[in-house]
């Protein structure tokens, strides 16, 4: 950034005429009226060509001066606060903006807990999207990852748990534990693992009520330090969009669940005691409109409500260590991030823009998909994990047929009671078009895969056809996004891509860019440039708040590229 400053000299510095000194104290421009800034041997003042680096110069407060009318940064030199009128010399500052580093962004007991550098997170996302690679990635940049274990098999779970455990990524990452109301044996087998292999941070989500399975992670192992103080060692980052499912993970363990545990003798009775002390999580990620399951909430409105909800439990339960609250959706600009911890997010947490990274589970044919996405190009559709209920999940629209296609045969669930009811013409359509297969085939298929998974689904669905008429559809479904994560050319038009605007967003971020090309866009140098240019933002946002309102372009308006990022984020 230096390198980009045109210094002038402290002569030619000097020459600012008093008289336009005295006109911009009279007028009380920005800060002008009791800050003032001398010239002292090792000081300079850069013309208005070099002010975006100043800006950028994120490790150095900002003072700004004018010069002939224009604005000039001023650096070194000698910043004095003196009473408004007060007889000065020296020259006003017409505004100034302390350093403001990446890493102070956020909460810094919640990056010290969490051992990071930067309060920035990576979603979890499912089928392996947030892969390890992704997750190693994160980690290595002070960053924190969690893996998408959702919808795989426990062995694939493990091993992602053998090949993170095996790289030296000091704890900086975690696992998902998602809420399975179908398939309540894989949410406790999947808990039981992370017990059993000594994960000990998990990003909860898709709860409404709290399970025994995770209050069970939560809880297990907690004891008093050598203080007398209660730990728990195994922490929870709850992702919730509704205050009830804040309440209860903001809350102590239910004491019915814990009286359970302890009737199956998993914690003994002092431990429910003292698991009665702490929240089931002390860090609450508030997700508004994001890529798949969503209950597409402005964070505008979320964000404060969860904060809110934080300070009055804080105040009711007294915990010794603080809650907090994290934001996600559509964090996908300098600006959204910077809104955010303005709001007063702890850390932030990305999603979409990382499924369009390199390092995701993802393929190239879904990667290039999500680089041509705008804002409007996305769509809710029927969801495969509680598809009877009619939950949906939001994804991408340009490029597939999914949305359409999936809606389609929610509708004829709810209209027809089986399979054998489907008029000709839906029946043709489902059977050429999606399963490209008969329902008979198709019924053989989902059946074996249930009876491997979850036998009584298929006894279920043996006496009740509509139940079998869900599995068939729903087992289209989850085929639809393993074709996109495996990058099937034969059924782009059936991908299931989980999207949400954030991915627009960021398209028109960086259009015209290096990151405008799929293949340069990676997990970090993706969430180094958000993180920066948030860290630009709130600069901006200062010199705003002091009427220097800069032109469009000035500073903050492009992603760095690697090397200069590299610069930048020197330890
Ligand atoms: C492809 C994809 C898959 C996702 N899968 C999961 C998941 O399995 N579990 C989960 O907790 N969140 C999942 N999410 C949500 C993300 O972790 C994150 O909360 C969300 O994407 C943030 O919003 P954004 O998409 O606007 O960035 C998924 C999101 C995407 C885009």
């Amino acid at each position: 950034m230096a390198g980009m400053r045109r210094t002038l000299s402290i002569e030619q510095s000097t020459a600012l005429s008093p008289l336009m000194v005295d006109t911009f104290a009279r007028k009380g421009a920005g800060v002008g009226e009791c800050a003032w800034w001398s010239p002292t041997s090792n000081s300079y003042v850069a013309d208005a060509t070099a002010l975006g680096g100043a800006i950028g110069s994120l490790n150095e407060p900002l003072i700004l001066l004018r010069w002939n009318g224009a604005l000039v940064s001023a650096g070194g030199g000698k910043l004095e606060f003196r009473e408004p009128g007060a007889a000065t010399e020296g020259y006003p500052v017409a505004a100034y903006a302390p350093a403001l580093r990446p890493e102070q962004l956020g909460d810094d007991a919640f990056r010290g807990d969490h051992g990071l550098r930067f309060a920035y997170l990576a979603g979890a996302m499912a089928n392996g999207i947030a892969s390890t690679r992704l997750v190693e990635e994160m980690a290595r940049a002070g960053m924190l990852g969690f893996f998408g274990a959702a919808g795989l098999s426990l062995e694939r779970v493990e091993a992602a748990i053998d090949q993170l455990s095996r790289a030296d990524l000091r704890a900086r990452y975690g696992f998902n534990l998602i809420h399975s109301p179908n398939e309540p044996e894989l949410e406790a087998g999947v808990a039981d693992l992370y017990l059993r292999r000594g994960i000990r941070l998990v990003e909860a989500s898709a709860y409404l009520r709290l399970t025994l399975p995770v209050v069970r992670y939560r809880v297990t192992g907690i004891k008093r330090d050598a203080e007398g103080c209660v730990v728990a060692p195994n922490r929870i980052i709850a992702k919730v969009s509704r205050v009830e499912v804040a309440t209860q993970f903001f809350s102590p363990p239910p004491a019915e669940l814990l009286s359970e545990l302890v009737r199956t003798r998993e914690i003994t009775p002092e431990q429910a005691l003292m698991a009665a002390s702490i929240p089931m999580a002390q860090d609450i990620t508030a997700e508004a409109d994001s890529g798949g399951h969503t209950d597409n909430r402005p964070l505008v409105t979320l964000l404060p409500s969860l904060l809110a909800l934080r300070d009055r439990i804080q105040g009711k339960y007294s915990y010794e260590q603080p809650l907090r609250v994290g934001a996600a959706g559509g964090m996908s600009t300098p600006a959204a991030l910077a809104g955010a911890y303005a709001m007063g997010a702890a850390y932030v947490l990305t999603g979409s823009v990382n499924q369009a990274c390199v390092e995701s589970g993802s393929s190239d044919t879904v990667r290039r998909l999500l680089a041509q996405a705008e804002q409007a190009d996305i769509a809710m559709a029927p969801a495969a994990d509680m598809f009877e209920i009619g939950v949906r999940v939001q994804v991408l629209k340009r490029g597939t047929m999914f949305p359409m296609r999936a809606a389609r045969l929610y509708d004829l669930y709810r209209a027809h009671p089986g399979l054998e009811s489907l008029p000709e013409a839906d029946r043709a359509f489902v059977e050429k078009q999606l399963l490209r297969a008969t329902f008979e085939e198709a019924w053989r298929g989902t059946r074996e895969f249930f009876l491997r998974r979850d036998p009584g689904q298929v006894e279920r669905a043996e006496r009740d056809p509509k139940h079998r008429m869900a599995l068939v559809f729903r087992s289209y479904l989850g085929l639809s996004s393993r074709w996109a994560n495996d990058g099937v050319a034969s059924r782009v038009m059936d991908y299931q891509v989980w999207c949400g605007p954030a991915m627009g967003a960021f398209n028109e971020w960086t259009r015209g860019t290096f990151l405008e090309k799929p293949e340069n866009r990676r997990v970090a140098v993706v969430a180094r440039n958000l993180i920066y240019g948030a860290a630009m933002q709130l600069r901006l946002q200062h010199l705003r708040a002091q009427g220097i309102h800069l032109p469009a372009g000035v500073a903050g308006a492009h992603p760095l590229e690697p090397d200069a990022l590299r610069e930048v984020f020197k330890p």
